[in-house]
């Protein structure tokens, strides 16, 4: 792209990075449907884009069609369209479906196999004039034509001779969020529940429509409001007319409602006696469920089950089967078009864990696999893209390659649960990528995953996507302002699967950021590289991600996993590490596969690097295929990772200028915060290989900080010592405390360094609850001072909680002395853990 002509003078004479245009300031409410004015060499590409917006009847959606396109063009060119209800004779874009615009258009013919929900962006004459022409079966497909039309323009791409189709992979492209009717929302990182509060649909529903116009522009078609861990009461008395106004907010974005339903709810709020799926007097509450729902939500999407799973009611109470249960709510779905999204997340969480050929992974296949050909049409298992709970990576689940007489969906996670929680920036799209073009040779030919949850490999009537989203009430929807790029990438694959990482990258950064190439080099470079960041400092070679999995899912908890019936283990102790999930000596795991995607996985020699420790038990000392130990692979990719993040801080910094300072700001935030907690990610796990393993890392970083110095040792006046379980979480396994009575207490160091700038680190913990403050000073001069009020979801002194403030450009002499001041309130002490003083030029 070309820079304007004032740009390069000013960019000659302004400080790198001056802007010709101020930049307006913006929350990331808007995302990718910003529409930002397009710079006036980029505009003058649409210069002969007419002047009306034609819509040939009125609808809910294809309404929303024609506001969208006068919405975005008079954003990006300036430009109000016209609105008209019928073809004059001059150019127009013509809105409407191909039975609107069979008068006027009578030779226009869709295009061969045109699908429900697929559109056409054509140019065609009539009476003389030139139009576009947007058309589709379905007025869907329309409004999905539409936001691809605008986001064309977006990103200043021509459409001077438009003949495109798109059709989308898969029927059925769903969003879940796991709202509680109380407005908390389970695994949410960003704010409370934009459907309900206290209890209710909230009267505002404002927020619910704008996040259906955001779903509908990456071709979302169903959203399921409430929480897997079905609150029963969603089908009580009452409530029905609640979210029949929510289905109104989605209903002009094509969005279908839907909900999870709870199996017992016949039981709970129904008074049966029993919620026996094949108890008639069941398979009829169900019935008059359905059809009270209809009559409020004619176009109600369906109902999502969690069953037997995690202390969730199931068939299982009455030795009935998942398939029996799917399908006597099925079965009163059917009529009305619903689906039931029966989810394959069911395995024993009080697994023996002594018993080494116990494997929660197996659990999906067993159970479901038996069932193939037993469900009805209009059910579809979730099933998630491994067999595991949405580790940082896992093998693709061998059910989604077991069925062939069942409908599928594969379930991805945008929220991040187990992969930073939307405070580390990990973009997901290259490892969703990396499923969805896994071949699972399913039936022995060649089956990639893509075309089996699209029903196409086995011929089956529905299919697609679920996605986790768990958007809440801050202003950006997923709190940082990055991760949005996950929600666009679920939308954009369940659409069209054969897009790249890379392309999809580009396009929501364009969109999000705008099309200066610097920004969208950078952007995209930190956003592709960020998953194999994230698993670099987290969870190695496939043990999973390592984490607290007692606690919030969020931090490092490497001893967690171990010695309790979750089953989520990695089997390591002072010898090797990893589960044996072989047929010959292990847990039989790897004969869910066909025989062509198991026989690599049944050995340690043909087991990929990254998946080694999923599948086998290996000494530390074992070699990798890259040549490197196990142990040093541990130590080196946690220090690299570590390294990486910290990258994204200068690269991100060098974009200052180029996009608005809120954005800026927030993301630069984030990503400082993620630099420092990659470090205690880092010194957890290989802390705590060392201790169990008792090899030392060849590098002799593990265990050694140069600069590091650890706030136990220094000279406390007020703070005590006290220890922190687990040790990996604290330097030294030791934090310091203010203790009652609340008091000021301090740390202090004497540097003993060369004089010169350095850049000093404080290592603290920040709990949820109290907001203590710290100042630090050189001799008697203040040099920073912060009350520590971030919002972590450690409750306790943890790597959950553990949080670095970096005090840059510190002029030090030796013999001065750095002086830590807490001031504590009564919920948080002041915690310390250590500083770290490093020379900066
Ligand atoms: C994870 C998550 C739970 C969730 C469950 C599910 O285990 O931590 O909060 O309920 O997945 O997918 O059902």
């Amino acid at each position: 792209m070309k820079r304007p002509m004032c740009c390069a003078i000013l960019g000659a004479l302004l400080v790198a990075g001056a802007q010709c245009r101020p930049l307006r300031a913006e929350t990331g409410y808007e995302a990718w449907l910003r529409y930002a004015p397009l710079s006036v060499d980029e505009s003058q590409k649409y210069d002969s884009l007419p002047a009306t917006a034609v819509l040939l009847r009125d609808t809910p959606v294809l309404e929303s069609a024609q506001t969208e396109l006068i919405r975005g063009v008079r954003g990006m060119l300036g430009r109000t369209l016209r609105a008209e209800k019928t073809l004059g004779g001059e150019p127009a874009i013509v809105l409407g479906t191909l039975d609107d615009l069979h008068a006027a258009f009578p030779e226009l013919r869709a295009p061969a196999g045109l699908a429900k929900d697929g559109f056409w962006l054509t140019t065609a004459k009539t009476r003389g004039v030139d139009c576009l022409v947007v058309t589709a079966e379905t007025d869907r497909g329309v409004l999905y034509g539409v936001f691809t039309l605008l986001s064309r323009i977006a990103r200043s791409e021509s459409i001077a001779t438009l003949d495109e189709v798109q059709q989308p992979a898969a029927p059925l492209r769903w969003v879940d969020e796991w709202d509680n009717l109380d407005g908390s929302i389970e695994r949410g990182y960003a704010g409370r529940s934009i459907f309900f509060e206290n209890g209710a649909v909230r009267s505002d529903l404002a927020r619910a429509s704008d996040y259906a116009r955001l779903l509908a522009s990456v071709g979302i078609n169903g959203c399921a409001v409430n929480n897997v861990n079905a609150d029963p009461r969603a089908l009580g008395d009452g409530f029905i007319p609640q979210l029949a106004r929510i289905a109104g907010a989605f209903r002009p974005w094509g969005v279908r409602l839907a909900l999870s339903v709870d199996l017992s709810s016949p039981k709970t709020v129904g008074g049966l006696d029993t919620f026996d799926p094949l108890d008639p007097r069941v398979v009829e509450w169900w019935k008059q469920k359905v059809d009270e729902i209809y009559a409020q939500i004619p176009d109600f999407g369906g109902f999502v089950v969690k069953a037997d799973s995690e202390g969730r009611a199931g068939p299982s109470s009455y030795g009935r089967t998942p398939a029996d249960a799917a399908n006597a709510i099925a079965g009163a779905l059917q009529p009305h078009g619903g689906f039931l999204f029966y989810r394959a997340f069911v395995y024993d969480h009080h697994l023996d864990w002594t018993n080494l050929k116990n494997d929660r992974a197996r659990a999906a296949y067993d159970i479901f696999h038996p069932l193939d050909g037993k469900f009805d049409d209009n059910v579809i298992l979730q099933i998630k893209y491994g067999p595991i709970d949405f580790q940082v990576r896992e093998p693709v689940s061998p059910l989604l390659g077991g069925l062939q007489k069942t409908n599928e969906a594969i379930e991805l996670q945008i929220t991040q649960e187990y992969t930073g929680q939307q405070r580390h920036l990990c973009f997901l799209a290259p490892m969703w990528k990396e499923s969805l073009d896994f071949d699972l040779h399913a039936n022995g030919s060649s089956s990639l995953l893509r075309d089996l949850i699209s029903g196409k490999t086995f011929h089956r009537p529905a299919g697609g996507y679920a996605g986790v989203a768990n958007v809440g009430l801050d202003a950006n929807w997923l709190g940082h302002p990055l991760a949005m790029a996950n929600l666009f990438a679920f939308g954009r694959l369940a659409w069209n699967p054969e897009l790249s990482a890379a392309a999809i990258t580009e396009e929501w950064t364009r969109l999000t950021f705008g099309n200066d190439p610097q920004v969208v080099e950078a952007i995209d470079a930190m956003q592709l590289s960020s998953w194999r960041t994230y698993e670099d400092y987290t969870g190695p070679l496939g043990a999973g991600t390592l984490t607290n999995i007692l606690g919030p899912h969020y931090g490092p908890g490497v001893e967690s996993s171990e010695r309790n019936g979750w089953g989520q283990w990695h089997r390591g102790d002072q010898d090797g590490i990893g589960m044996d999930r072989s047929v010959s000596t292990g847990t039989g795991y790897v004969c869910q596969y066909s025989p062509l995607v198991a026989k690599p996985y049944e050995s340690v020699s043909t087991t990929p690097d990254e998946l080694l420790l999923f599948f086998h038990h290996v000494p530390y000392m074992h070699v990798l295929h890259s040549g490197k130990t196990v142990i040093q692979y541990i130590y080196d990719s946690h220090y690299e990772g570590a390294e990486r993040a910290a990258e994204n801080v200068p690269r991100w910094q060098s974009l200052k200028g180029l996009i608005d300072d809120e954005r800026y700001a927030a993301v630069l935030a984030r990503l400082e915060y993620q630099a420092g907690h990659a470090i205690v990610w880092r010194d957890a796990v290989c802390n705590w290989f060392f201790r169990v393993s008792g090899i030392p890392d060849a590098k002799g970083r593990v265990g050694h900080y140069p600069g590091r110095v650890e706030a136990e040792a220094m000279q406390l006046q007020g703070y005590i010592p006290v220890d922190v379980d687990p040790p990996e979480d604290a330097s030294g396994g030791k934090a310091v405390i203010c203790p009652e009575p609340l008091q000021f207490c301090e740390a202090s160091y004497r540097f003993t360094g060369a004089a010169g700038w350095y850049e000093v680190d404080v290592e603290y913990f920040d709990l949820p609850k109290g907001q203590s403050k710290f100042r630090v000073l050189v001799g008697d001069q203040e040099v920073d001072e912060w009350t520590a009020d971030a919002q972590l979801p450690g409750m306790k002194l943890s790597a959950d909680s553990s949080i670095r403030r970096r005090i840059p450009g510190l002029a030090l002499r030796p013999g001065d002395e750095i002086r830590i001041q807490g001031i504590p309130d009564t919920d948080e002490r002041s915690p310390l853990d250590y500083l770290e003083i490093k020379g900066s030029r």
